[in-house]
């Protein structure tokens, strides 16, 4: 195997770092991943990286949204989006940032490169400009009228109400997302990639290197003619400086592809692999991008055009898919059908939606849909009726009757022959990813499985004298597909291929030992490997999702002055009733922000012999760091409120018109924590 063993190097694109995963996302890490644990299974020599896409004008703006720095953000991000993959048994080599020295470094590289080969112009260029907030804005951050129906609140580069496309100058009431300023224009300097230099090198790597439906997307931008490419942005920006220029900014898609030799540089000075035999101009190594096709143009021409123009490998094959629908419909918030991944896993394991992609997906950029009832039906059929059924319906006897030893023949050689005949079709079809087809055979075998053990009975052979070698005979049989079903099977289910080997007391499903059979060999325990999906789970799904969208909604809506004014006026109360409530010093010990909250922050506080977790509307006007340390006067008898984010155990005391002025009371210097205030 050695001897034809492959070097392959593989990637999903890199998910923006200010966005939770979704299971639209999770069609690409899963298809990826799938192919990535084959190629690992046949004993090739597969590396998988991958990093958060951490630059730009949205992550730059939503961390000063959040009041955190940008850096702040992309960690938090990190952090949650590695969970989220984890968890969904994405099994990465490498999950790195975009934002990382090694990405500089290369970045810089292949900028200069570009640029003493002539590929790099500079143009002045006009654009809309915050003179409020001092920044240019991108297209998406300039709203108003559309120039051609009036529509309100449209985007400044087209209208969703009637499809128009146009520039951010010719919307009427313009005004910056950001700040509400008017935009002005204003003029720059910007550097550009002359795409068009590679136009004859571009046809022809594409045309090798492209999936069929992709060369005539393809045709069409070439037939449009390759345009100069925008690669700067002005300060303030989040992202690398342009090396030698400056005050701007790498444009966020520069770099982001280069993320992914980033991320592969960083895995291999961890692990001593030799980076420029993958990288190199003539590398014989494999180099594998799978992406959506919304960023194809990105991959199938600025990419190759790049690494070309730099003197670097270019990819052996860009894999497009097409977009998860659900129920047929654009993924959708209200409906309920925009799942996050964490949303997902809090009702089903992810191994369901593993298989149920895997059984739809094939090589083209077809969408797939998800049908939550079919999802549930197809899971239930193929992975639990028919492939669990296999070991349940023959391990007891096993168990039971031989001590766990399987017989020493094979009882129907040739239903064994024709199940490992199919390995290499299965492997020609796990390589060409059409994974649908790979599955239809996979549960084919199964089927026949079942029928095998339907005709030969072992549960009435038990009751018979004499039949005992040809229960174990017959149970062996079951047992040995099922061990053959399972090895095609996990890189689709690596979890319960861990629980069947397990079970089955094999070490691995190395493709190489699929065709050999299990002889006298000595098996475990069985353990139910997987539960139906039950019809609750799913609903809950799509109701925990519809609940996020509500949570979002409320807590987005802004606390303006009128809100506080429509608070109904308080009536008289007695002294009596004042006496009753426990005003005390509190010492801010901690304050956070809370995920999701637009308002809130997550105060702990100090009543000097214990703390309280107390939820304040006060975001809008103070920065967590800001508050800790501080005292305040809090309402320590109040009782315990449970909100969505948590329990509020007490409430603190502010006043101010709203928004920025609020203002929390703070005690004089002498007060400590848990003193009476009267
Ligand atoms: N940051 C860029 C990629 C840079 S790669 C150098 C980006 N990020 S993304 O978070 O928007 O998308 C990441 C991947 O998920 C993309 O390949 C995208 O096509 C894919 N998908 C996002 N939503 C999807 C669906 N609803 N369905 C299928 N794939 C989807 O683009
Ligand atoms: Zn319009």
């Amino acid at each position: 195997m050695s001897d034809n063993q492959r070097k392959i190097l593989v990637t999903s694109a890199l998910p923006y770092a200010n966005g939770a995963i979704h299971l639209g996302h999770l069609l690409e890490y899963i298809q990826t991943d799938i192919w990535v644990r084959f190629q690992k299974q046949r004993g090739h020599n597969c590396t998988y990286v991958c990093a958060d896409d951490a630059h730009g004008t949205p992550i730059m703006l939503k961390a000063d949204q959040m009041g955190i720095t940008p850096q702040a953000l992309i960690d938090q991000t990190s952090e949650e989006h590695q969970r989220d993959f984890s968890k969904f048994l994405i099994g990465f080599d490498n999950f790195y940032s975009t934002h990382s020295d090694e990405n500089r470094d290369f970045s810089a590289m292949i900028y200069t490169a570009l640029r003493d080969k002539g590929h790099i112009d500079k143009k002045t260029i006009t654009q809309a400009y915050d003179p409020e907030k001092e920044m240019f804005l991108p297209d998406r951050f300039v709203k108003g009228d559309c120039p051609k129906c009036d529509a309100k609140d449209q985007y400044g580069d087209n209208c969703e109400k009637c499809g128009a496309t146009y520039s951010p100058v010719e919307l009427k009431n313009a005004y910056s997302a950001v700040s509400g300023a008017k935009p002005v224009e204003k003029e720059s300097e910007h550097y550009f990639f002359k795409l068009g230099d590679f136009e004859n090198f571009l046809r022809d790597w594409v045309d090798n290197h492209v999936q069929e439906q992709m060369k005539n997307k393809l045709n069409e931008w070439f037939d449009a003619g390759l345009q100069n490419w925008d690669i700067s942005r002005d300060a303030p920006y989040w992202g690398f400086e342009i090396p030698d220029a400056p005050g701007k900014y790498f444009y966020v898609w520069l770099d982001a592809p280069i993320g992914y030799m980033a991320s592969f540089k960083n895995w291999c000075d961890k692990h001593q692999v030799d980076f420029d035999e993958y990288w190199n101009k003539d590398s014989q190594t494999e180099l594998y991008h799978f992406i959506g096709k919304d960023i194809a143009y990105f991959h199938s021409l600025f990419w190759p055009a790049m690494l070309e123009g730099a003197g670097l490998r270019k990819p052996s094959g860009v894999f497009c898919h097409g977009f998860v629908t659900v129920e047929g419909q654009k993924m959708s918030k209200s409906r309920g059908t925009f799942i996050m991944a964490e949303t997902y896993l809090n009702h089903l394991r992810p191994e369901y939606l593993r298989y149920y992609f895997a059984a739809k997906l094939g090589s083209g950029i077809d969408d797939i849909d998800l049908n939550l009832e079919d999802f549930r039906l197809r899971v239930n059929a193929d992975l639990v009726n028919k492939v669990i059924n296999i070991a349940s319906r023959c391990a007891g006897f096993i168990n039971k009757k031989f001590d766990g030893v399987l017989s020493s023949e094979i009882a129907e050689p040739e239903l064994f022959q024709s199940a490992i005949s199919k390995s290499e079709l299965i492997a020609e079809l796990y390589e060409t990813r059409e994974y649908s087809k790979a599955m239809r055979e996979i549960m084919h075998i199964a089927d026949q499985a079942n029928q095998y053990i339907d005709t030969a009975e072992p549960w009435v052979l038990a009751k018979q004298e004499g039949s005992e070698k040809a229960v174990q005979d017959c149970c062996s049989m079951g047992i040995n597909l099922f061990k053959i079903i399972c090895a095609y099977l996990a890189p689709v289910l690596p979890d319960v291929a861990k629980d069947a080997q397990a079970f089955l007391n094999l070490d691995d499903f190395a493709w190489q030992e699929i065709s050999k059979p299990l002889l006298s060999h000595k098996i475990n325990k069985f353990k139910p490997l997987m539960q139906r999906v039950e019809e609750d789970k799913v609903n809950a799904i799509v109701e925990e999702t519809k609940q996020n969208l509500a949570a979002l909604e409320e807590a987005t809506a802004k606390a303006s002055v009128s809100e506080l004014q429509q608070e109904p006026i308080a009536e008289t109360i007695e002294f009596a009733d004042f006496a009753k409530v426990d005003l005390r010093v509190a010492e801010i010990v901690n304050a956070e922000h809370v995920k999701k909250a637009n308002k809130l922050l997550r105060l702990t506080l100090s009543l000097g012999d214990e703390t309280r977790n107390v939820f304040a509307g006060i975001k809008s006007a103070y920065k967590p760091e800001d508050l800790i340390g501080k005292h305040t006067i809090m309402v320590a008898n109040l009782a315990t409120r449970t909100m969505k984010f948590g329990d509020s155990e007490g409430m603190v005391l502010a006043a101010g018109p709203g928004g920025e002025d609020l203002w929390i009371l703070e005690p004089h210097q002498g007060a400590k924590a848990g003193m009476r205030v009267k």
